[in-house]
């Protein structure tokens, strides 16, 4: 049985930490590679001193900074305050390398909307689905702006049943759910027809982009007259109610900014 000799080891070992500490952004450790098949009889003995746990240095095992910080400066003011309507992303694109030109694609298209920072904090976490399609950045878009239209109603709603509202907000709630509603059903319409689109049909392309287009910015105007509703109460109901359509309010105002984006990309090559 034939060992490796030291410098062998030492070389093995280092190459197997640059492995390690180079790939594990995640916290799961990187299954390590496959010995060479000369050290295969006595992996154990050769390889324990170094490769045991407790002896790697655990910073490597952290992740590495956070990514990209500085291409998110802070506008929490309009995410904060309502952390039930925003969903966690999921965590198999955490773990998964950020790759710099899908985060660039995203912060292009981002800096063609009016909420720049918001559209770059909730599109990131869905970078390696986007890639660089811009019919996927637009049906993602709709779709987190779908859910958080959904989470606002539903919260609207609990606010009508908490009861102790005015008349007058009664009544503004209760139009702002049917309006909220009504944004739902053209944002699911909306995602349906986006992602039947074939390219291959580019007369079939601009209705479905028309389409979308319109209802999307019906969307809009339904969460504008759900505020409107609001106007003339002053109290802590239109607050709570104002802070979740806002939130709906500028992710739809931004998908149909990617709307037009993609709608025109596609113009161009036809
Ligand atoms: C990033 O993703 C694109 C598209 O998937 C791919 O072509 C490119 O090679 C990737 N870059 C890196 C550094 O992984
Ligand atoms: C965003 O657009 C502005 C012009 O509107 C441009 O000056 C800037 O370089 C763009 N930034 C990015 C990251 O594309
Ligand atoms: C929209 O998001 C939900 C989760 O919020 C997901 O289950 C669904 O597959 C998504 N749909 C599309 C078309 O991406
Ligand atoms: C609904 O309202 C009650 C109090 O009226 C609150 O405890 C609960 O968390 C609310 N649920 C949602 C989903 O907002």
């Amino acid at each position: 049985m034939k060992l490796l000799s030291q410098p062998q080891i030492l070389l093995f070992s280092i190459a197997i930490l640059l492995f390690i500490t180079s790939s594990s952004s995640s916290l799961t450790p990187s299954p390590s590679p496959s010995p060479s098949p000369s050290s295969s009889s006595s992996p154990s003995s050769s390889r324990s001193p170094l490769l045991s746990p407790s002896s790697l240095p655990s910073p490597s095992l952290a992740p590495a900074s956070p990514p990209q910080s500085s291409s998110s400066p802070s506008s929490s003011s309009s995410s904060s305050s309502s952390p039930s309507s925003s969903s966690p992303p999921p965590s198999s694109s955490i773990s998964r390398h950020l790759n710099q030109t899908n985060l660039n694609y995203i912060k292009t298209s981002c800096n063609l909307t009016l909420y720049k920072t918001l559209c770059y904090i909730s599109l990131s976490p869905y970078a390696s689905k986007i890639i660089s399609n811009p019919q996927k950045l637009a049906i993602i878009a709709l779709n987190l702006t779908l859910t958080s239209a959904k989470s606002a109603s539903k919260f609207i709603k609990n606010v009508s049943h908490g009861g102790g509202l005015t008349g007058l907000e009664a009544v503004a709630v209760a139009d702002c759910v049917e309006e909220i509603g009504d944004s739902v059903i053209s944002l699911q319409d909306s995602i349906r027809e986006l992602d039947s689109i074939n390219h291959k049909d580019s007369r079939k392309f601009e209705m479905v982009m028309s389409d979308v287009q319109t209802w999307v910015s019906a969307a809009l105007t339904d969460d504008d007259t759900c505020m409107d509703g609001f106007r003339r109460i002053k109290t802590v109901v239109k607050d709570l109610v104002r802070q979740h359509v806002v939130k709906v309010a500028r992710l739809t105002s931004n998908a149909l900014a990617l709307i037009n984006m993609y709608a025109s990309t596609q113009e161009n090559l036809s």
